[in-house]
């Protein structure tokens, strides 16, 4: 069991100490599953207001469901569709105030009204997004964002080894 003292009251340290908790959890570990799952409980237990957290694997061109919290997904998804579809086509993050507002949103949960999708590159090769959603509409700001995609390129490296495609 891993047990981090997180207690800040603003984003931006909140985030700060969850990068730190999240290099605790992946230096020196090499599965890539292992790190993905780590990486989605940490973010659900401290990020607060989501429904569902976690990543889908670039498989062949595909995305694939990985490690997650939340309910039962949609397993697969192309590249393109949807809010995960369209940040692995872009690589750009997809910050989304009102999914009912996105053309092509997939409704996994019925309850997700806002998505935060930041895509996992490393070396120049997509490995993956991360896919945030959560009840409130508006729900992720900037400093979310910035901090998520801070998450997402210390974790990176962590998860080149084991998921070469
Ligand atoms: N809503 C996402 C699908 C994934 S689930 O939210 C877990 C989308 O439109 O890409």
């Amino acid at each position: 069991m891993y047990q981090f003292d997180i207690a800040a009251t603003d984003k931006p340290a909140l985030y700060r100490e969850m990068e730190q908790a999240l290099d605790a959890l992946v230096t020196g570990e090499p599965d890539a599953i292992a790190n993905m799952a780590n990486a989605a409980a940490l973010l659900w237990e401290y990020l607060p207001d989501l429904n569902w957290a976690g990543f889908y694997r670039n498989v062949r061109d595909e995305l694939v469901l990985g490690p997650f919290q939340g309910k039962a997904a949609c397993i697969r998804i192309p590249f393109g569709k949807g809010v995960c579809g369209a940040a692995a086509a872009t690589r750009a993050t997809q910050r989304v105030e009102d999914v009912h507002a996105f053309p092509g949103h997939i409704a996994c949960d019925a309850a997700s009204a806002s998505e935060l999708v930041v895509p996992i590159v490393h070396d120049g090769r997509l490995i993956g997004v991360l896919d945030l959603d959560s009840p409130t509409p508006g729900r992720f700001d900037a400093e979310d964002q910035a901090g998520c995609e801070r998450l997402v390129a210390r974790l990176a490296p962590a998860l080149a080894g084991a998921l070469a495609a």
